[in-house]
This record gives C-alpha cells, structure tokens and sequence, in this order.
C-alpha cells in the first residue's frame, strides 16, 4: 500500500473525542503535534478480532491467549533478531510503571540512576519520585546527532554511588538508533562499574528504513546485566491499554523482580488489554511497515522544508523530531512562541533537559496534510 491510500484508509480524526492530544488542540484552538501517539487507526483485522472477543461477552477471569508468548517471541525474532523466552517476560502496566518497579525492585533509596539527556521526562520523574538521585549525563550534540559522552559517563560511574542506568533505545527525543558499537561501548563501562542497565525500547518498531535496530539483550555478553521494557504500545499507538514487558534473562535479578511484584501485588496480566498486542503482532505485520514509510516521508518533507533554516535530529527511529528554534524564538520558550505564532502545539525542549528550552519535539505520526500545514506555520516563523 502506498503512502497515500495508507494514510486514506488510516488517517482518524480523533479532534471530537477523548484524545489526550487533540483535546488539548481544540481548547487551546492548534494544530497538535505533542504527545508520543498516532492519528491512525488500528489495522481492521486487529479491530474485527477485537470486536470478536467484545461480542461474544464473555468478561470472566480469563489467561492469555495460548500461543501469546509464542506470537510474541517470533515477532522480535523476525523483526529484530532477538531470541527472548518466554519464562524471561513479565508484566507491567505500562513502560513507566515498568520503570518504577525496576527502580524499586533493583536499587535502595538515594542510590544514584543515570540517565542521557534530553530525555523522555518520566525518566528523571520517576527516578526522583521512587527516592533515587538523578546523575544526569548530556549527550554530546554535533549539529542535531546526538551522542554519548562516554568520558563524562565514565566519571560519573566511578563515583561508586549509581547502581542502574536508564538508556532510551531508540532515543526519545533525539531520534537515535544506536550503533552496535556505541551500545557496546556503553555496556562496558556499566559492566566495569557493576551497574544494571534498564533498556527502554518502547519505541524499537518505528525504525527508518535505512537504520538496524539493535535490543540491548541481542548482545549475549551483557545480557546477566540487562533487563528490557519492551512493548506494542507505541508500534500500533496502543497507550489506552497500558500493557508492557519486562525482560529478565538473569535467574537472580527476575527472582527479585518477581518478589518485588508480589509485595506490591502487580505481576498479574490484563489479559484483555494484551490483546491488541497480541492481535498486532498477529496480523499487523504490513501496517507498522506502511507506517514506517509515512513517517520517513514526513521527516523528509518536513527536513527538506526546514532543515536549512534550523537545527534539527536527524530521524533515525521513533516518530519524534526534536528541534532547536533559538534563531527564531529569542529568548522566549519556543513552545510557547510555536502556541501562539504558528498555532502549533508541540512539547517543550525544556522539559526533556534544563538548556532545552529553545527546542521542541514534534509528533510526525500524523497525515501528511498536517505536517504541510506544520510547516507553513512554523514558515511563518522562519520568515
Ligand atoms: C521512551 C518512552 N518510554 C515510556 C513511554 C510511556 O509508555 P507508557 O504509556 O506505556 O507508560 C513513552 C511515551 O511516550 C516513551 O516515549
């Protein structure tokens, strides 16, 4: 399916309904491009088994589907070359709660956690709320490609007092896909300083196409000091479900985990809201592939646009672009001057690490008719 007839068939206008983003749009009267989710419909193989299960109203107690683990597994096999069994997985509701559980089942109170920022902000939030104390390491910038600083990384390390490193993979907001290498590299250094590595990987299906996704535990020789968050919810934009995996190939540290569940009473499964998981990974194999391909081409129209008026990432995975519009916004917060200069609502770069405060990260995973109109408003700006 081409770009156009999948965006045709797709696209949803989600501006009169309960949409955390479009709400917020129609109140503040913008076009909105902030939060991590999609403006297109489920695949309808997925809706009609879903719709299945909702008719046949039978809402008991239920398990998952037999051969889930089995679905599960093959799709990161296939799409990712990774090999996770099943007695590894473990649920949570959600990728941030994923987080907090991690940080309480594997580090005591005031340990150090290391994040790379700009980040995601629950990162540091929940790291702070749990008790823990935040070291921050910024990411090298080199003209929108954004590395790690291993030197700085290294030194914060070697103070003895971080026990667990949060890594984004791919990188929300910079949009990186990291290089074998530079995982390795990362990896090392946690490894000689005896500290777990929590990967976050929600976002490791929207991966442009010229980029190799590498999951943390596809590289055996860390995997005792690894433990994953992987999920469906940003592949097929299935946030209302709250339904995430934690991976746990180490005997010793899932034997912690799960006690750590059983205290707080959380390790049992929605069987329900892993069903569009399920489904997904089942049937909609060709759809995540047709949007991969519309967000690669909205984040060349949208660079080809703009990119030689401003800095910006460029997109390797995730459909998010962090831009810096310091030569436009003087001074001011650039979301708030994109608010009510271009009528555009997007997240604030300063959210995502205290400097940020001229950048904002905008949603591509939108119709192409929006992200045209992103740009002729923020040309506005430009001009
Ligand atoms: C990297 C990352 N982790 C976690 C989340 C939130 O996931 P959930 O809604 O499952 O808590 C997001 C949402 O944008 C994200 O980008």
């Amino acid at each position: 399916m081409n770009n156009q007839t999948f965006t045709e068939t797709y696209y949803i206008s989600r501006d009169k309904g309960n949409s955390v983003k479009w709400q917020r749009g129609r109140k503040e009267k913008c076009l909105p491009m902030w939060i991590a989710d999609m403006d297109f419909k489920d695949d309808e193989r997925v809706i009609e088994a879903l719709k299945s299960f909702i008719e046949k109203g039978d809402y008991g107690y239920a398990n998952l589907p037999e051969d889930y683990y089995k679905v599960f597994i093959g799709w990161h096999q296939r799409r990712n070359n990774v090999t996770y069994k099943q007695e590894w997985i473990r649920f949570t509701k959600g990728a941030v709660d994923a987080m907090y559980q991690i940080i309480y089942s594997f580090t005591e109170e005031k340990d150090g956690i290391l994040i790379c920022t700009p980040l995601y902000p629950p990162f540091k939030a929940t790291i702070e709320e749990c008790g823990r104390k935040v070291y921050e390491s910024k990411m090298i910038n080199n003209d929108g490609y954004f590395t790690f600083d291993y030197k700085d990384i290294e030194r914060k390390l070697r103070s003895g007092k971080v026990k667990m490193m949060m890594l984004c993979s791919p990188h929300n907001p910079v949009g990186r896909v990291f290089k074998k290498g530079e995982l390795e590299e990362l990896f090392d250094l946690c490894q000689k300083y005896h500290v777990l590595i929590c990967s976050d990987e929600v976002h490791s299906d929207i991966i442009m196409p010229d980029q190799e996704f590498i999951p943390a535990l596809a590289l055996k020789k860390y995997r005792n000091n690894i433990i994953s968050i992987v999920a469906a919810s940003k592949s097929f934009s299935l946030a209302v479900f709250s339904h995430s995996h934690v991976i746990i190939p180490n005997q010793r540290l899932r034997k912690k985990f799960i006690e750590c569940q059983r205290k707080h009473h959380s390790g049992s499964v929605n069987a329900f809201n892993a069903l569009p998981t399920y489904y997904n990974y089942l049937y909609g194999e060709e759809w995540l592939d047709c949007v991969n391909n519309v967000i690669f081409e909205n984040y060349h129209y949208f660079a080809d646009q703009l990119g030689s008026d401003m800095e910006m990432t460029s997109l390797e995975g995730s459909y998010l672009l962090f831009l810096n519009l310091g030569k436009y916004a003087k001074k001011k917060n650039a979301a708030e001057v994109l608010k009510k200069e271009c009528g555009l609502l997007v997240n604030d770069g300063g959210t995502f690490a205290k400097g940020y405060e001229s950048w904002v990260r905008i949603n591509l995973a939108t119709s192409m008719k929006n992200i045209r109109k992103a740009v002729r408003n923020i040309r506005k700006l430009v001009k």
